[in-house]
């Protein structure tokens, strides 16, 4: 149910990554991923058409909530808003990323690794935060050990996570969502095998389901 109750969650707790050479290739990678069930894409920055993309993938699938990774200033907050990113995600948390995406007005979900950088999240009034890169930073262990301090913070783990974990982070009851590209493989864009992609997200749909309901 937490995940429901998320602004950056639509539908089950995933939030597959697309990253993208051109906007038809976003819009694909999108569809397919919304035809396995996800409501929630984050479109990273980490291309040269990456906000044409998040324009039309925005315009092309209206139903589906499209928010701009990777994001490392106020600059790139600005562009993502102007460019139809419905919410933001960082990879890291500085004062003056945290302060030029409140500016933004747009909901957003800063990257944190440590406990401190939970604790500056946290003094800015923000309870979601992505925990990366997960796997590297102590995994489950790391957000159960986190979990007895922070408890009114809730985390999207992302780095690290695949098929073959997916359940055991969802399952923690402070993890609210489960990041990252594992849905959208380099291998399967590069090859436009939209149906495979369809496939992997309808497995992670269903056990995203299951667990967080
Ligand atoms: C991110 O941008 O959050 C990471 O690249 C995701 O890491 P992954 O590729 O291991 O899922």
């Amino acid at each position: 149910l937490s995940s429901l109750l998320s602004p950056v969650i639509k539908g089950p707790a995933l939030l597959p990554i697309i990253q993208a050479d051109t906007p038809d290739d976003a819009v694909a990678i999108a569809k397919a991923l919304q035809d396995g069930g996800v409501g929630s894409v984050e479109v990273v920055l980490r291309t040269r058409q990456a906000l044409a993309a998040i324009t039309a993938i925005r315009s092309a699938l209206p139903n589906l909530l499209v928010g701009a990774g990777t994001v490392l200033t106020a600059a790139d907050a600005n562009a993502c808003k102007d460019a139809g990113a419905q919410f933001l995600v960082s990879p890291a948390s500085t004062p003056m990323l945290l302060e030029a995406m409140l500016a933004s007005g747009l909901p957003f979900v800063p990257g944190v690794a440590t406990p401190s950088e939970i604790a500056m999240a946290y003094e800015y009034g923000l309870r979601e935060v992505k925990f990366f890169p997960a796997h590297l930073s102590g995994g489950i262990e790391m957000l159960k050990a986190l979990s007895g301090v922070f408890q009114h913070v809730k985390f999207c783990p992302t780095g690290g996570v695949g098929q073959h974990n997916l359940a055991d982070f969802l399952a923690l009851p402070n993890v609210f969502v489960a990041g990252g590209s594992w849905l959208t493989p380099a291998s399967m864009v590069k090859a436009q095998q939209w149906s495979h992609i369809t496939a992997l997200a309808a497995e992670a749909t269903a056990i995203a389901r299951q667990i967080k309901t």
